[in-house]
């Protein structure tokens, strides 16, 4: 039996069309907010889009045409809407906690953008909020859905790769030299916080116990900004179990996205997330008794204390077959419905969303050479 063992999503949950519609508004409809528009507005049975905010009235008067409800401009005003039940927060990261707070305040339920939190200030507020609002805070790390991940777990779980050793999570963004707001330290950016949180996530997910070490180095290498855009994290859990984070976008070749060694076999999926390719041991082999010699070997004799080992390669296409960045969508959309009106809890714990801001902070404080917003 491995010791390393996963939960698998819940994925349960009456048919929606016995339940009322969540009616909700997105505050922040830039890149990822109108993603959010788009998707949940498409789950017809579950949701109805009633508000939208935005500081561009261009953007509200677009998505408005497009998705219907109301616009505002003003954040006040879009959460005194007395119909919203869901604000759905992404605005710029630095906004986030404090965003959240106003919203709970304003009596709505909330589902809050990573990086849920950016700085010190946001941490103890959203601990205090994770307790002043039970089952009214929800974060948002949407990336624990992705098939590939979802794929992954349910592997491990099966046994077949043994006891878990080793976990890579490599995420090779395009070779740039990244220049938004998004790689300035005084707007929260930084891909510890862009793509750090989804790592993390996942990374947490397959160490399955607490983490017991965090090591951490942090570096600007391309990009205009003042933001680290390349990172890497090693977790130690108290299973002795090792996680590697990497997040880069200064790797001109890339990486596999997931590489993992268990005592019986490995599994490793590139940066596109179609396949996943095994390499384990037949699941009827045993290891026969062995003992390391302490002689001298005879020069070119083998190391090793089998001659054969019954290795099994597969690749399997990763289900479902759809596009990533749209299943992450729908799943939050649906998971996040059965626990508002099924009861059904939600996959993404707040203490486990806590956890990813605990462990950026200490990544923070061991990486003093950025000049972080405190
Ligand atoms: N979960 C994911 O997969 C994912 C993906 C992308 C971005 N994000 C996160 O979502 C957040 C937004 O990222 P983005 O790339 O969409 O940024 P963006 O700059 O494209 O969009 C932000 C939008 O918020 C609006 N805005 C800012 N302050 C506002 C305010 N006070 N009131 C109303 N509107 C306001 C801006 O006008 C803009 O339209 C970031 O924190 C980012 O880290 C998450």
């Amino acid at each position: 039996m491995p010791e390393h063992r996963i939960a698998l999503e819940s994925t349960g949950g009456a048919s929606p069309r016995t339940r009322s519609r969540i009616k909700f508004g997105v505050c922040g409809i830039g890149r990822i907010g109108a993603l959010h528009c788009r998707f949940f507005s498409r789950d017809r049975e579950r949701y109805e889009l009633v508000a939208l905010c935005d500081l561009d009235p261009t953007r509200v008067n677009a998505l408005k045409a497009e998705f219907g409800g109301k616009g505002y401009h003003d954040f006040s005003a879009f959460l005194a809407d007395p119909e919203m039940e869901l604000a759905i927060i992404a605005t710029r990261s630095l906004d986030h906690a404090r965003n959240a707070a106003q919203a709970l305040a304003a009596g709505k339920t909330v589902l809050l953008e990573k990086p849920i939190g950016v700085t010190t200030e946001d941490c103890r507020l959203l601990r205090q909020l994770d307790q002043e609002y039970p089952g009214k805070l929800f974060f948002g790390h949407n990336h624990r859905f992705e098939p590939a991940f979802q794929n992954t777990c349910g592997i491990i779980a099966s046994g077949l790769l043994g006891n878990i050793q080793v976990v890579k999570l490599c995420k090779h963004h395009q070779f740039m030299r990244r220049n938004d707001w998004q790689m300035r330290l005084d707007c929260g950016g930084g891909q510890l916080s862009v793509w750090g949180p989804h790592l993390l996530d996942q990374g947490l997910r397959l160490l399955g116990t607490p983490v017991r070490e965090v090591w951490s180095y942090l570096r600007r290498v391309l990009t205009p900004g003042d933001a680290d855009d390349h990172v890497k994290i090693s977790l130690v859990g108290e299973n002795g179990v090792v996680v590697e984070l990497e997040i880069s976008n200064s790797a001109a070749l890339t990486s596999p996205y997931c590489a993992i060694y268990g005592d019986r076999g490995a599994l490793t999926y590139e940066q596109d997330q179609q396949t996943i390719h095994l390499r384990y041991l037949a699941p009827q082999f045993r290891w026969p008794e062995a003992a390391a010699e302490a002689g001298t070997p005879v020069p070119g004799s083998a190391m090793s204390a089998e001659q054969e080992l019954p290795w099994i390669e597969e690749t399997r296409r990763v289900e479902p077959d759809t596009n990533m960045w749209e299943q992450v969508e729908i799943e939050i959309a649906r998971h996040l419905f059965n626990a508002l009106r099924e009861g059904v809890p939600f996959p993404i714990s707040n203490a486990e969303a806590l956890e990813v801001v605990r462990i950026t902070e200490l990544v923070k404080e061991q990486n003093p050479q950025f000049n972080w917003k405190r």
